[in-house]
């Protein structure tokens, strides 16, 4: 169950996953890893990761699926090691304190999914709003017995209200997509403003307020009670935590315009995932595009039916190219790790992605604990 590559590699790290790519696997050799990778597809439980882990291990890649705590990192820890990197942006399934306590370095892979991300939350945005999946499935089904002006009927975004939740990487470049592709007036909550997307919509908008259009235009909102009651659209961009989880309960749901879009390429969680069955029940002119739901893989009772919920299976970091990225990513976290270079933790990962990357781990979340910070 478990392929060797580099057997002869003095340091040891485990994968839990084939990853997409080649890169990795170079740059885990270079650093003279013998990797050890899971061909298993199905989801490893903690106790085989531990047994796997054994009494010698210097680092681990592993899965969004895994649960990376106490038990993993004192297992980890007692073996030699000292790097953990989750094959993802989020690390709501990393407890982060008990890896800190270790000594372990956890890493993860955010900038090179951000744009891949972010279009898949348009699509499903689009989707939604023009009812792709249900059309779809009528033609298939032989519904289809010649044009009508009524037929599906939809939603026109342009001009407008967008309403993003959480704006770091991946909801900036959403809310760009829609307000300069879609010319969508943003309105968008944070735990503070967004200097940098404040000043590239100031830009954009003069812009266009120079060609004499007073739209699009954009505003940050100090709660989110005031996004769900003006959008027309709201996309969720926030990492799971304490705060954010179940975020959208029944009574944040009943905020929302009864024929709003709601989207989420986040986690789960942070949507009362029964809740929203009822709510979509209730108003079948809302309309909701999911990447994630809260109990993946098992839905929800009733959101299976609902014909105004659309629903990809965790897909929207899967392009080719960021699968690819992330993986070389969490190998650069670990091999950095094992030969003692420095943590970079800047926003721009270009630099990982050439020929000659720097010497230095990309992206630590506990860097600054562990005093690994350049
Ligand atoms: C995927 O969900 C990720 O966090 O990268
Ligand atoms: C639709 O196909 C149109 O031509 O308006």
């Amino acid at each position: 169950m478990w392929k060797i590559d580099h057997p002869t590699g003095k340091r040891r790290v485990i994968v839990t996953k084939e990853l997409p790519g080649e890169r990795w696997r170079e740059i885990l050799r270079a650093a003279d890893c013998r990797i050890e990778v899971c061909q298993s597809r199905n989801i490893l439980s903690e106790m085989e990761i531990r047994q796997h882990i054994g009494n010698r291990c210097d680092g681990a890649i592993g899965q969004l699926t895994e649960l990376w705590g106490e038990v993993l990192f004192s297992a980890l820890k007692n073996a030699g090691g000292v790097v953990y990197s989750n094959y993802a942006v989020g690390y709501n399934n990393v407890d982060v304190a008990s890896a800190t306590k270790y000594g372990i370095a956890v890493g993860n892979t955010p900038g090179v999914l951000t744009e891949t991300t972010a279009e898949m939350a348009v699509a499903l945005t689009f989707a939604a709003a023009r009812r792709v999946v249900e059309a779809d499935s009528y033609v298939r089904s032989g519904q289809f017995t010649g044009w009508q002006p009524d037929l599906f009927l939809g939603k026109r975004l342009y001009r407008k209200t967008v309403g993003v939740i959480g704006a770091g990487r991946i909801g900036s470049a959403y809310a760009k997509m829609m307000v300069e592709g879609f010319k969508m007036n943003l309105i968008y909550h944070n735990p503070a403003p967004n200097a940098a997307l404040e000043a590239y919509l100031k830009h954009y908008t003069d812009f266009r307020h120079a060609q004499g259009d007073d739209y699009p235009t954009f505003r940050y909102a100090g709660s989110i009670d005031e996004v769900l009651a003006q959008a027309d659209v709201i996309s969720l961009h926030c990492p799971l935590n304490d705060a954010t989880h179940h975020l959208l309960n029944a009574e944040r749901l009943a905020q929302m315009k009864p024929n709003a879009i709601l989207i989420n390429t986040s986690r789960g969680a942070v949507i009362d995932e029964r809740a929203l069955v009822n709510h979509c029940r209730c108003h079948p002119d809302f309309r909701v595009g999911l990447d994630v739901f809260e109990d993946e893989p098992r839905l929800t009772p009733g959101l299976a039916e609902l014909p105004n919920v659309t629903i990809v299976p965790h897909i929207a970091s899967a392009s080719r190219w960021a699968r690819e990225g992330m993986a070389t990513l969490a190998a650069t976290n670990v091999a950095a790790i094992l030969r003692g270079f420095p943590v970079w933790n800047q926003e721009d990962m270009s630099p990982f992605e050439g020929d000659n990357p720097p010497h230095a781990a990309p992206s630590i979340v506990n860097a600054v604990e562990l005093g690994l910070l350049s």
